[in-house]
């Protein structure tokens, strides 16, 4: 099977600032995570593939297509959800109108997300319809952040690290619902930096050093090897 997602050598500038100086990963199957310490590019290897800070070269493949430097919108409506780091829901919307809002049939995926549906998932939304996604708990507007994402019917699902700030519970909660995606056949592409998660939901890893991909491998592999860990990872 080709790769849903193939990110060949990109390089991406904040102006003059020089941050992403070479990466590449691939989706297949499962879930991708992105590991790598605070400020090693994660965030801005998932805003270039967004096309919010496109690179100034290298190239994105996805879906078969070449979206490289192409407009956010048309990256969203290929089929690509977004959850992005912070959450960023909107004050004035209701849980429910948030999923309303951003609801769009696709018609590739087989089975539809609407909020119905993204209710059963995150029971925990169902009963607070009515309230604005910022008085949510962080562990419900993290569920809301992914049901917003999901409602547009993606094929590929991002997510920048979804359990920062989170309780233990939330967390646990969090990566029950990644599991159920996965399930389904949704492909993840996961930004952590809580290893516990990374280690329960990844089927292949891709470790950033400043602005670098210098590791991309099977998930096992890298988890069974702890000085490499240590090296990369500091943990
Ligand atoms: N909007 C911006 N303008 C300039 N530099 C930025 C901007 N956003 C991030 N950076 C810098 O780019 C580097 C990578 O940041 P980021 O992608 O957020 O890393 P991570 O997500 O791995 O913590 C950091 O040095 C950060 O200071
Ligand atoms: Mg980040």
């Amino acid at each position: 099977m080709t790769d849903l997602l193939t990110v060949h050598d990109i390089h991406t500038y904040y102006g003059s600032s020089y941050v992403l100086q070479g990466c590449s990963l691939s989706v297949g199957d499962g879930c991708t995570c992105v590991l790598g310490r605070n400020g090693m590019g994660k965030t801005t290897l998932m805003r270039s593939i967004m096309g919010l800070t496109p690179p100034r070269s290298g190239s994105i493949l996805f879906d078969g297509a070449d979206i490289t430097g192409a407009r956010p919108e048309m990256i969203a409506r290929r089929g690509i959800g977004y959850v992005p780091q912070g959450r960023r829901l909107f004050p004035s919307l209701s849980v429910h109108e948030h999923l309303v809002l951003f609801h769009r049939r696709s018609g590739t995926s087989t089975a539809q997300w609407t909020p119905e549906r993204l209710y059963e998932l995150f029971p925990e939304l169902a009963g607070r319809r009515k309230v604005s996604g910022t008085r949510l708990s962080g562990g419900e507007q993290q569920m809301l952040t992914m049901a917003r994402a999901l409602v547009t019917n993606p094929s590929l699902l991002i997510l920048d690290e979804p359990s920062e700030g989170l309780s233990p519970v939330a967390v646990d909660r969090v990566v029950d619902a990644c599991r159920n995606l996965i399930e389904t056949g949704m492909r993840l592409l996961l930004v952590e930096q809580n290893i516990t998660v990374a280690r329960r939901l990844a089927d292949s890893i891709c470790v950033l050093v400043s602005g670098r991909s210098v590791h991309n491998a099977d998930a096992s592999v890298f988890f069974e090897d702890t000085a490499l860990r240590q090296e990369l990872l500091g943990v």
